[in-house]
């Protein structure tokens, strides 16, 4: 199989550089994620291992389509009972690029149609569409008239790792919160807070990351062992791959990560998430000034308030960059939408990356230590 992890825009290297380091085959970056090959399994390894990963899918077709007949005639090409029967539940998303099938919804409902019709023909009956938690997710990417038929391997998201229940106003991504504890250099042994951890995520990311935890330890299934062709055989394997988790969470090393905010809502929440996620993580309430300093040189991995989910108190980013000239030892990497910060610092970073926190527009600035 040839599978296509993919990426939030801009951090397909970071994911490159993960999936090489856990061992995938044939790994190559791409607009919108990163390639890699292997047998079925793989792709589920993916789903288990890959913090950065939205998603992983399987391309079961590849096929010109300028009109909705050529697309229809495309996706019947794949042998659909092979993952569904009239009983498994099915939807389908899309995107459209650059192509004479202009509308997304559109394409989608083409390619759910034929799925169903060669249900129908084949079985004697249609399965029917569920699109908040089907059996069998099918994507379609359309670009320059060429469409791509894959199969989302998760199901849901694999940002949604189990372990927050209560984000809090402004949570970051799972996925986006591992991105930044790699791009920011931590090497997963030097001291790490987040002065302000809101409901944890970063900090409860990186103590998974540390402990070598897998991030979908806790998740109850993935969208593949729904699916028709999810045997005993396939089940036993991927029990075994879950068994090498669950070994390798349980050998967990010692670290030290803490988590600050001065808002007690927020730190309880990101207490109970930490508790969830089975991570040791040290809180601390208080503004981010009372934080007490490292005795060795480590890492502030934060997400600031941005002004527009959250508001900024007026002299917060005086405030801010003061505390962080006093903690030149350390490395920080900070993801902003607000540039008045950055102002403020007036330092130049050693890397300034543009992401995105949801639709908000952000900067991730990684400041080195200053001896
Ligand atoms: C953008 S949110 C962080 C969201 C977090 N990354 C998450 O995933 O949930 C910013 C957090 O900073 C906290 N905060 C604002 N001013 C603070 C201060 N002076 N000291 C400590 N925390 C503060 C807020 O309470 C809020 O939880």
């Amino acid at each position: 199989m040839n599978f296509f992890a993919t990426a939030a825009k801009n951090t397909e290297p970071a994911l490159r550089d993960e999936l090489r380091e856990l061992g995938f085959e044939g790994v190559r970056c791409d607009r919108g994620g990163v390639h890699f090959r292997g047998d079925w399994p793989e792709g589920w390894r993916c789903c288990l291992w890959s913090r950065i990963a939205m998603a992983v899918l399987a391309p079961l077709a590849e096929f010109e389509a300028p009109t909705p007949e050529a697309l229809g005639e495309g996706v019947a090409t794949v042998d659909w009972t092979a993952f569904l029967t009239p009983k498994h539940t099915l939807a389908a998303r899309a995107v459209c690029r650059s192509s004479r099938l202009t509308h997304s919804g559109y394409v989608a409902l083409r390619v759910k149609d034929a799925i169903v019709d060669q249900l129908r023909a084949r079985c004697g009956a249609r399965p029917s569409v569920n699109r908040d938690d089907p059996d069998v997710s099918v994507f379609v990417r359309l670009a320059n008239d060429r469409a791509t038929i894959a199969l989302d391997l998760a199901g849901a998201p694999l940002h949604r790792r189990g372990y927050r229940l209560d984000g809090g106003p402004a949570p970051l991504k799972e996925t986006l919160a591992a991105t930044l504890l790699r791009m920011s250099g931590w090497d997963r042994r030097a001291p790490l807070a987040d002065p302000l951890c809101g409901s944890g995520t970063i900090a409860i990311e990186a103590a998974l990351w540390a402990a070598g935890v897998a991030p979908g330890r806790l998740r109850e299934r993935f969208g593949f062992e729904r699916w028709a062709c999810h045997g005993e055989a396939e089940a036993a394997r991927w029990r075994a791959l879950r068994a090498e988790a669950e070994a390798r969470a349980a050998a967990a090393t010692e670290f030290e990560i803490v988590a600050g905010d001065r808002d007690s809502d927020a730190l309880r929440s990101a207490e109970a998430n930490a508790r969830r996620a089975g991570v040791r993580v040290r809180f601390h309430r208080g503004s981010f000034e009372t934080l007490p300093a490292f005795d060795r040189p480590g890492f502030i991995v934060t997400n600031p308030p941005y002004d527009r989910r959250l508001a900024v108190e007026g002299d917060f980013h005086e405030r801010f960059a003061a505390f962080l000239n006093e903690r030149a030892g350390d490395t920080v990497a900070l993801l902003t939408g607000n540039p008045a910060l950055s102002r403020t610092i007036r330092r130049k970073p050693a890397l300034a990356r543009t992401l995105f926190n949801g639709d908000l527009e952000c900067r991730l600035l990684v400041y080195p230590p200053r001896h």
